[in-house]
């Protein structure tokens, strides 16, 4: 009766936990590809400094943070060190001839929108079967932050956080609901969503909150904030790890049954805001509210339908593409795949059922 129940989920976490590292490692990036990638960035540098001598070119995003997958995109950000410099429009102009003259690769220059880019991309070849994708933004310093922050998470409990995080973003681009452009969330938004389980929804935590922890020594304003934000968090991970253990003994798969549960059954989607920095928020405090009966606020609604706050940049929802369509997907994405681990299929049959495309 209990007993046998009691070991049959004992086998089945155990075995989906070891199947979760194992999917995980074959779709981690190639040492190839990862040289590949630092040899463009070095080029491109070396390009942007005919026109920017002061530049530097740094990559961000899951390149950056530790949550990258084979053959994932390159982001990547220029920071100019001297005064007078053009602005970023002029910038992603002259770049885009520049390397539309001088490369192989086919060049997009987007001086217009919201946030100026240039899109590159290079079509597949022997060395590079997939072919490499790639955005160069300007003095972008919050997202180089926002990296980190990420990054450092991710080094606290690399097995289950890293695991956790790619087994996610390989699931929800299977299950095509990771596009911001078709009114679903973006990877970044699934990180935060993770990150924000490990931290307030599990009990006890996963993960510390690196924001909210004590500074060793003072520290002044100026070295906090990017311009209203405070860009503040606890980043000496090796000190860390020395003073902090989490009591949380989870494992991998326990905390994926966990994660599923959360957001297909508990989580109010309605009036919460999923905060890393602060835990749930509701959208009234911050101005985000989906009032249904007041007209004015259509747009607002449609902005704020899921709300996930920005780690510092706290005005910002992360989640802001996301429809109302899009949400009825994700939440049936999250239940669907509730319903799968809850019939305890050995593992195998669980990931493939889950990631089926
Ligand atoms: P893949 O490209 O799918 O591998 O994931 P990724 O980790 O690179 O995430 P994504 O491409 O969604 O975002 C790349 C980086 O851009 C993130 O790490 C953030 O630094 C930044 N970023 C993306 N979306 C937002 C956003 O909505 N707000 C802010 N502030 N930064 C964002
Ligand atoms: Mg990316």
């Amino acid at each position: 009766g209990d007993r046998r129940h009691h070991s049959k989920q004992r086998f089945f976490v155990v075995d989906l936990s070891q199947a979760l590292f194992d999917f995980v490692i074959q779709l981690l990036p190639t040492a190839e590809e990862m040289t590949v990638k630092e040899d463009v960035r070095k080029l491109l540098e070396r390009l942007i400094r005919t026109i920017e001598p002061d530049s530097r070119l740094l990559s961000f995003g899951s390149t950056a943070n530790g949550f990258s997958l084979r053959n994932s995109d390159m982001d990547l950000c220029c920071l100019i060190d001297s005064e007078e410099r053009l602005s970023a429009s002029d910038l992603v102009t002259m770049l885009g001839d520049l390397l539309e003259r001088e490369t192989k690769f086919h060049v997009k220059p987007l001086p217009h929108a919201r946030i100026p880019i240039v899109k590159l991309s290079l079509d597949p070849s022997p060395g590079l079967p997939l072919g490499i994708a790639c955005d160069i933004g300007f003095e972008n310093r919050l997202a180089l932050e926002n990296t980190r922050l990420l990054m450092c998470y991710a080094m606290i409990d690399p097995t289950r956080v890293r695991t956790l995080v790619l087994f996610l973003k390989v699931w929800s681009k299977r299950r095509k609901i990771n596009s911001p452009y078709q009114g679903t969330l973006s990877s970044y938004g699934y990180v935060l969503l993770v990150i924000y389980f490990l931290i307030h929804v599990k009990n006890p935590p996963v993960l510390p909150n690196l924001q909210q922890m004590p500074p060793l020594r003072p520290i002044s304003q100026e070295d906090t904030h990017m311009g209203d934000y405070n860009t503040w968090f606890f980043d000496d991970i090796e000190l860390l790890r020395q003073r902090w253990q989490s009591s949380n003994t989870d494992s991998v798969a326990e905390l994926l049954v966990d994660f599923f549960r959360y957001y297909s059954r508990d989580f109010s989607y309605n009036n919460g805001v999923a905060s890393i920095r602060a835990g749930l928020l509701k959208k009234d405090s911050k101005g985000w509210q989906n009032d249904l009966s007041n007209g004015r606020y259509n747009d607002a609604r449609e902005r704020n339908r899921f709300c996930v706050e920005d780690p510092f940049e706290t005005d910002f929802n992360v989640a802001r593409c996301v429809t109302k369509e899009g949400l009825y997907k994700i939440r049936g994405e999250f239940m669907r795949a509730s319903r799968i681990l809850a019939l305890r299929p050995r593992a195998i049959v669980a990931l493939s059922q889950l990631c089926e495309e």
